[in-house]
């Protein structure tokens, strides 16, 4: 399957100015991804500029409101979304669970994504991990809960990532583990295998995210088992960012 690797730039860089210079920085090496997508999920004040730069980078969004339109102060529609060429929009991320997310708006947000033709990049993944294993039903429980009821030949059409929230930002105990990750990548496809059937699991893309760095980049997608990755902190410095995004080209 092809790789993927996405950026989230969270909330930076600080000006319009950056994210171009950013932008700018990671497609100046875009003839050496081959055969890989790379995508930048970008704050969206800054979608009508980056929008103009033409590039192979693919852009994407950090969150969705499912409404189409209406009373909803501060929110952005999927629809909206679609006016500056974003293709991917990440749904779940635990930083927004802190803020509130729950599986139930997760569900909403994947429908009226799949709706207009945006992927959904559904964020899932323990805050810690214990000894008899719960983490794994957390896992399962927050997939079945954010897909239900969606048909299951749109199902492909998602992005599930792994990302463990004590793998994540600045206080990360540590990245996973590239036997970790494997099993988890099995793991997130057998649940889909279960609620869908083998052949739509083998097509859906599950990749991992948290703490992916240039030093673990190559031995978790070489033996990780993952489809790609969803990098934060060195997505936002063009040289790392492009060396993680090269460990996914075969
Ligand atoms: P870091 O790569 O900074 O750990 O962040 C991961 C993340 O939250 C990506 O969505």
């Amino acid at each position: 399957m092809k790789k993927i690797v996405i950026g989230n730039w969270k909330m930076n860089p600080a000006s319009v100015k950056e994210a171009e210079a950013l932008l700018k920085n990671v497609a100046k090496n875009q003839k050496d991804y081959k055969n890989i997508d790379v995508v930048i999920c970008v704050p969206n004040i800054y979608l009508s500029n980056l929008a103009k730069i033409k590039s192979k980078i693919i852009l994407g969004a950090q969150d969705v409101f499912y409404e189409e339109s209406g009373a909803y102060t501060g929110e952005v529609s999927a629809k909206m979304l679609t006016n500056f060429k974003v293709k991917y929009c990440i749904v779940g991320h635990s930083e927004r669970r802190a803020m509130g997310e729950t599986n139930e708006t997760c569900n909403k947000k994947i429908i009226a994504l799949l709706k207009v033709g945006i992927t959904p990049i559904l964020c899932v993944g323990e805050k810690t991990r214990d000894e008899s294993h719960e983490y794994l039903n957390i896992v399962k429980k927050q997939i079945e809960s954010c897909l239900v009821g969606i048909n299951k030949n749109l199902l492909s059409k998602i992005i599930i990532a792994y990302e463990p929230v004590w793998a994540i930002g600045i206080n990360a105990t540590r990245a996973v583990e590239t036997s970790e990750c494997q099993e988890m990548m099995l793991y997130i496809k057998k649940i889909i295998a279960n609620i869908s059937n083998p052949k739509i699991a083998h097509s859906i893309r599950v990749i991992y995210g948290g703490s992916v760095n240039v030093q673990n980049s190559l031995d978790l997608i070489t033996n990780g088992n993952t489809d790609g990755f969803l990098v934060g902190r060195d997505s936002l410095n063009a040289m790392k960012f492009t060396k993680i995004i090269q460990s996914g080209v075969k």
